[in-house]
């Protein structure tokens, strides 16, 4: 009997390094989300291309800042305050590794806590 034909979405990444950018994207959802709040990783396919989504129920990213964290050495005032900040580099490192794989980082519109978006090109392996 024939095995079915399952199609395998293949994304040809270096694994480190997108490790690199969802640890960053975790660790920066740790770091805003309140104690009882929640962190969810959601997976999904387009015809072209793979979608990791990052959300959390923290403060949030006011829609004016939304590109601009992605400059090095920003920190929104709310993270400044803080006295365990970090330097402000990490979306913009995780930026530029997103891209190095003609992929693409971005924070979304989210109306509770912050959302951003990992988009990977993907090629179908024909079975
Ligand atoms: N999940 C989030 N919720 C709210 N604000 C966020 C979130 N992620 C990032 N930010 C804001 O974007 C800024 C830049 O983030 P980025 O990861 O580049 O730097 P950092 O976390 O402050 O330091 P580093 O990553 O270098 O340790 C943060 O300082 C914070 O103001
Ligand atoms: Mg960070």
């Amino acid at each position: 009997m024939q095995r079915p034909c399952v199609t395998q979405l293949f994304v040809p990444v270096d694994p480190t390094r997108i490790g690199q950018i969802l640890s960053n994207l975790l660790d920066n959802a740790r770091r805003h989300t309140p104690a009882g709040g929640q962190i969810t990783i959601d997976l999904a396919q387009t015809p072209d291309r793979a979608e990791i989504t990052v959300t959390d129920t923290g403060p949030g990213v006011p829609s004016t800042a939304r590109d601009r964290i992605f400059d090095r050495l920003v920190r929104l005032a709310q993270a400044r305050d803080r006295d365990t900040g970090g330097a402000g580099l990490g979306l913009s490192i995780a930026r530029g590794l997103a891209r190095a794989h003609q992929g693409e980082l971005s924070c979304l519109a989210h109306p509770n806590g912050a959302r951003f978006q990992l988009t990977l090109p993907t090629h179908d392996r024909a079975c």
